[in-house]
């Protein structure tokens, strides 16, 4: 695909828009052997030779993002020690290492999110961020008003308080009845603890949104690469979000005056990984 020469520097890594068109002007770039001082001039980084100071551009691995209608009875991992089948038997013909971007149970099905984008990953699944999943549910019983309204609140489960949640009725059948639960944390089985808390056993769990994606009609057990539109919604409710966190930690600095004596500094510790530690463990099985 052509692409302006000053966006295939920039993607390359090695410097900004801005500069790499100062360089174009400088007469520092060459494609295909002849230099170009033309900024609107379009390459296409797959079959031309681009050139900066007369050093080839870093290859960069592009960036994958596909969704994958998981059924019920695959692992949501990319491999499994007891040897069940994985979303991986899903994702023939995927030829970039990609990662999934959260968990669904063995018996749920639906949307789930693959990335090669390790920061992106991170992101959309940091609790911070308050990224929002919808589930639609098929429960034992009818669920009542007061019900729907402390699921709403939040319910205490072992690991606490669950935050607030958007539950809606879908419909009832004669013993049974479909909801819609908008959730932003992802504790492990969490919307079935919450259910369960309120006395109605879950019976069927699709997710069927995931912050700006859809499910739509993508058939069971297939998959499908996001549209650059679903991936540029992506990385702009990504960056939102880490824009909102930076502004409140910006804010809460600026208002709250310590009401404590600050303790002594502490050592510096070592940073930890910036991964998670599942997304860093499947990192490392995937490269071994
Ligand atoms: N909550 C659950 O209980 N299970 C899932 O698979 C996803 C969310």
């Amino acid at each position: 695909m052509e692409t302006r020469l000053q966006k295939v520097i920039a993607d390359s890594g090695l410097v900004s828009r801005r500069k790499a068109e100062e360089w174009i002007a400088q007469g520092r770039v060459t494609v295909n052997g002849r230099v170009v001082r033309e900024l609107g001039t379009k390459v296409d980084p797959e079959k031309d030779h681009v050139k900066v100071d007369g050093r080839h551009l870093k290859e960069v691995p592009p960036q994958v993002f596909l969704m994958l209608n998981k059924p019920k009875g695959y692992m949501s991992s990319l491999s499994d020690p007891a040897g069940r089948p994985t979303i991986t038997d899903l994702l023939v013909g995927v030829g970039l290492r990609v990662f999934p971007v959260g968990r669904l149970d063995y018996d749920s099905e639906g949307l789930m999110l693959l990335t090669n984008q390790g920061e992106i990953a991170q992101a959309l699944l940091h609790p911070r961020y308050h990224v929002a999943k919808t589930y639609l549910i098929k429960v034992k019983g009818v669920l009542t008003d007061e019900e729907i309204g402390a699921l709403e609140k939040g319910v205490e489960l072992e690991d606490g308080l669950t935050g607030p949640a958007v539950v809606k009725k879908i419909r009832k059948a004669k013993e049974n009845s479909w909801v819609e639960i908008t959730i932003h944390e992802g504790r492990k089985h969490q919307v079935k603890r919450m259910l369960e808390t309120v006395g109605h056993p879950v019976i069927k769990l699709t997710r069927v949104r995931f912050g700006s994606l859809s499910l739509a009609d993508l058939p069971r057990g297939h998959y499908r690469y996001l549209t650059d539109r679903e991936a540029n919604q992506l990385r702009a409710l990504v960056r939102s979000r880490q824009e909102a966190v930076a502004a409140s930690h910006a804010s809460s600095r600026r208002v709250a005056p310590p009401t404590r004596p600050t303790p002594p500094a502490r050592p510096a510790r070592p940073a930890r990984s910036a991964r998670p530690a599942r997304w860093a463990k499947l990192s490392r099985r995937r490269s071994a």
